[in-house]
C-alpha cells in the first residue's frame, strides 16, 4: 500500500499540462469495439480506470496494446458480449459497454456497475432509453442482460441529462437502423468529444453539446487515430490547489470555455485568472475569501467533480460558504477527514456549510473516493505541518502522476510504500 507524505505550506509556481480527459477516454475505449479495424487513441493518461477498461476490452476478445502514450485497439475479432462482474465492479464506466455491445452484437450483459461510492448511481435512465430502441432487459444472477432482435432508431427523451445515459444512447444508435433523436441530453464537453470520435470513424452524429443529439445509423464504422479533449477536472484541480496554497501557476492545454463556472468562483475567492488561448494562469491572493454559495449542476453549471476540491479551498478561507451537491447523494464522505485537519464543516443532506479557518493542520487522512481524495491532497498542501494520505488507489483512478506534477510546481509530496 502507498501513501503520500505531504509537507504543507509551500506555494505553487510553474506550469502544468493537462492530461486527456478520463471521462472522454473511457467512453472512447468502449466505442473502439464498434470499428472494423484498428483504433489508435493518442495521449492516453496512465490511470487505473484506463487500464481497467482496456482489460474489459481484452475480455471481450479485442486486441489492446499500449505503445508510449497511445493505446491501440483492434476489436475486429471480439466475440464476447458479457463483461465479468470482477471488472464491472471496479469501474462505473463499464456501463458504456451496454451501448457499444448492443450496437455490435445486438446483445450485452454486464454486472451491476461499480466505481466511486458517491451515491446510488442507478442505470434506470440508460435502460429506459435503450428500451425505446427495441432493447429488452432482464436481471439475471447479478447481471443486467440486454437483448434485441432489431436495434432501431427512436425518439427518446431523458428525464435528467445523465452523462452516461446520453453516451450509451449515442453508442447504441450509431449502428442502429434509422435515426435516433435524443432530447434532454447531457451537454458535457466529453459528449462532444465522443461525437467527434465516432464521426471520424464514419458515424453520423450531430448536436452534441446541445440538449438534442441526432444520430443517423450507419452500416459500419472504420478505424481511426484520435487525440481526446483535455481533462477540465484535472486542470481545475491544479487551479484550485494553487488558489488554496498561494502562488501562481499556468495550466496548459485545456479549453477555457470548459471551466467558465470555476473561473467565476475562483475570482469570487479573490484570485486573478488570466486566459490566453489554451493557457490559464491563476494568481492566488494567498488569504482567500469564501464563496458565498456553490451549487453543482450538469454542464455548463459548476461540476460535481470539483465540489470536494472547492470545499477544501473554502475550509481555509475567510468567511462562510454554502455548498450544495445536486448530482450525487453521498458526495461529502471526505468531510470527516477534513475535520481531522481542523476544518469546520457541517453537512446536512446534500448541503455543507463551511466556516473558513485561519489555518488547517496536518493529519493522517484516508481517501474515500477519487475527487474527495484530491480534496484531501489540496487541504494537506495548504495546511501547516505534515499529512499522511492513504487510499491512493482512488486518486490513481483519475490523476496521472499526481505527485510528480505537484512536485514540479514546488509542492513537497512524496509517495512511499508502507506495506
Ligand atoms: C459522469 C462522470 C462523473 C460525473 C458525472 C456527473 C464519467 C465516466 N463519469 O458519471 O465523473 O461526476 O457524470 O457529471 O463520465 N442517474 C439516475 N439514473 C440513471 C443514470 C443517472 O438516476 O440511469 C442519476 C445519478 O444517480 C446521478 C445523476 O443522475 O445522481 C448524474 O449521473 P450521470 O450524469 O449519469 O453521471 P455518470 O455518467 O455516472
Amino acid at each position: 500500500m502507498d501513501q503520500f507524505l505531504i509537507e504543507g505550506g509551500k506555494r505553487l509556481y510553474g506550469t502544468v499540462r493537462a492530461q486527456s480527459a478520463k471521462n472522454s477516454v473511457l467512453p472512447l475505449l468502449a466505442a473502439c469495439i464498434l470499428a472494423e479495424g484498428r483504433v489508435t487513441i493518442r495521449e492516453v493518461p496512465p490511470i487505473t480506470d484506463v487500464f481497467c477498461m482496456a482489460q474489459i476490452l481484452r475480455e471481450l476478445g479485442a486486441e489492446v496494446r499500449f505503445e508510449g502514450d497511445c493505446v491501440l485497439v483492434d476489436g475486429s475479432d471480439a466475440t464476447e458480449h458479457t463483461v465479468s462482474a470482477v471488472l464491472t465492479k471496479e469501474l462505473r464506466s463499464s456501463v458504456f459497454m451496454l451501448g457499444s455491445l448492443l450496437a455490435r452484437f445486438r446483445r450485452a450483459a454486464i454486472a451491476y456497475p461499480g466505481g466511486c461510492d458517491i451515491g446510488l448511481r442507478p442505470v434506470d435512465l440508460h435502460l429506459s432509453a435503450l428500451a425505446h430502441m427495441g432493447v429488452k432487459t432482464q436481471e439475471r444472477d447479478g447481471y443486467i442482460v440486454c437483448t434485441c432482435d432489431d436495434l432501431r432508431g427512436a425518439d427518446i427523451g431523458l428525464d435528467f441529462p445523465s452523462v452516461g445515459a446520453t453516451e450509451n444512447v449515442i453508442l447504441a444508435a450509431v449502428l442502429a437502423k434509422g435515426e435516433t433523436v435524443l432530447s434532454g441530453a447531457a451537454r458535457e464537453p466529453e459528449i462532444v468529444d465522443l461525437q467527434n470520435f465516432l464521426n471520424a470513424m464514419g458515424a453520423r452524429v450531430r448536436g452534441a453539446g446541445t440538449d438534442t443529439v441526432v444520430i443517423e445509423g450507419v452500416k459500419r464504422l472504420h478505424g481511426v487515430e484520435y487525440t481526446p479533449v483535455k481533462d477540465r477536472i484535472e486542470a481545475g484541480t491544479y487551479l484550485i490547489a494553487c488558489a488554496a496554497t498561494g502562488g501562481e501557476i499556468e495550466v496548459e492545454g485545456v479549453e477555457p470555455a470548459h471551466l467558465g463556472f470555476l473561473f467565476h468562483k475562483l475570482r469570487e475567492n479573490s484570485c486573478k485568472i488570466h486566459i490566453k488561448n489554451d493557457k490559464i494562469r491563476i494568481t492566488s491572493a494567498g488569504r482567500l475569501r469564501c464563496n458565498r454559495k456553490i451549487e453543482t449542476m450538469p454542464f455548463p453549471g459548476f461540476p460535481t467533480d470539483l465540489q470536494a476540491q472547492t470545499v477544501a479551498l473554502n475550509a481555509a478561507a475567510e468567511g462562510c460558504a454554502l455548498i450544495v451537491e445536486n448530482l450525487f447523494e453521498t458526495r461529502f464522505r471526505y468531510v470527516p477527514e477534513l475535520k481531522k485537519m481542523g476544518a469546520d464543516i457541517e453537512v446536512n443532506g446534500r448541503s455543507a456549510v463551511v466556516r473558513g479557518q485561519p489555518r488547517l493542520h496536518g493529519a493522517s487522512l484516508v481517501c474515500k473516493d477519487l475527487r474527495g481524495g484530491a480534496a484531501l491532497v489540496i487541504a494537506a498542501l495548504a495546511a501547516e505541518g505534515t499529512s499522511e494520505v492513504v487510499g491512493l488507489a482512488h486518486v490513481d483512478r483519475g490523476y496521472a502522476d499526481f505527485e510528480g506534477k505537484l512536485r514540479a510546481l514546488g509542492a513537497e509530496v512524496k509517495r512511499v510504500r508502507i506495506r
